[in-house]
């Protein structure tokens, strides 16, 4: 492993590409191979088992491709499963989970939204969080159900999306909310939608940019940042369709590589 190894990351699916873009922003310099774990989407519905042995899977051949660091671009397996991978791996892990701290700081209407899957919501690691940074405010937590697979397929303007969007804004608005926290690396995806159901005020805020800062603070400290000012290998696999893939990462598309392989 050195400076110029790829920093791996992986996601239930396609969301973590929102993740990807944010560090590959940061660190256009940088080697990266992310991992769809498409195949077994949604983990969402699956339990905390269950998310712990495909995130362990998934480490296990982001390590075997050489990778320095582990970006888990996935909320519902770094709330179910961080602890056990950080355990088992020496290498360094990063995972993401909902901005519930921001939006508590900064909310107004003493009330905030979060989207998020039911393992993220029904993890102890979100309900710790949630109790230290938000046990003043009320926190509206909805469980975005339908919206991955919807995702997953590139239907992020469908009618059905639409319907499902309309039906969780509501009770957003109902409560008065002026934070929505994306509790799900899929969500940013959605935001277009959302925008146009939620009232101006309202601020959808997510951690993608945070988990970018923080993996190029941790390279650094390392000292494993990527100096060589070479043109990256940007390698993305997916265990389902490319299609979807292809679809959100088409502005890259002629610097980045997809293919379907099993892992
Ligand atoms: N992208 C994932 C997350 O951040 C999981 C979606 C799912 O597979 O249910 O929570």
């Amino acid at each position: 492993m050195n400076k110029s190894s790829p920093i791996g990351i992986f996601d239930s699916g396609v969301g973590g590409t929102s993740i990807w873009k944010e560090i590959h922003q940061l660190l256009p310099f940088e080697n990266t191979i992310y991992l769809a774990d498409s195949k077994n989407a949604p983990y969402g519905y699956k339990t905390p088992e269950e998310i712990t042995s495909l995130s362990i899977k998934n480490t296990e051949a982001l390590i075997n491709a050489g990778s320095k660091i582990i970006v888990v671009a996935c909320n519902t397996a770094t709330t179910n499963a961080i602890d056990t991978l950080r355990s088992r791996f020496s290498i360094p892990i990063i995972g993401i989970e909902p901005a519930i701290k921001p939006a508590a700081l900064k909310t107004h209407s003493k009330s905030i939204g979060i989207l998020a899957t039911k393992g993220t919501l029904s993890s102890t690691l979100f309900h710790k969080t949630s109790m230290e940074f938000a046990n003043d405010i009320s926190v509206i937590e909805i469980v975005g159900e339908g919206l991955v697979p919807l995702i997953e397929a590139g239907k992020l303007h469908s009618l059905e999306m639409i319907a499902l969007l309309k039906k969780y804004t509501r009770q957003l608005i109902d409560a008065n909310v002026d934070y929505l926290v994306l509790g799900c690396s899929h969500f940013p995806y959605i935001i277009p939608e959302l925008k146009k159901l939620l009232p101006s005020h309202v601020k959808i805020i997510d951690s993608g940019e945070a988990v970018a800062r923080q993996t190029k603070n941790l390279l650094e400290q390392m000292e494993m940042i990527n100096d060589t000012n070479v043109i990256p290998s940007l390698q993305f696999y997916t265990n389902a369709n490319t299609a979807t893939l292809q679809f959100l990462l088409q502005s890259y598309s002629e610097k980045i590589s997809v293919a379907k392989k099993d892992f």
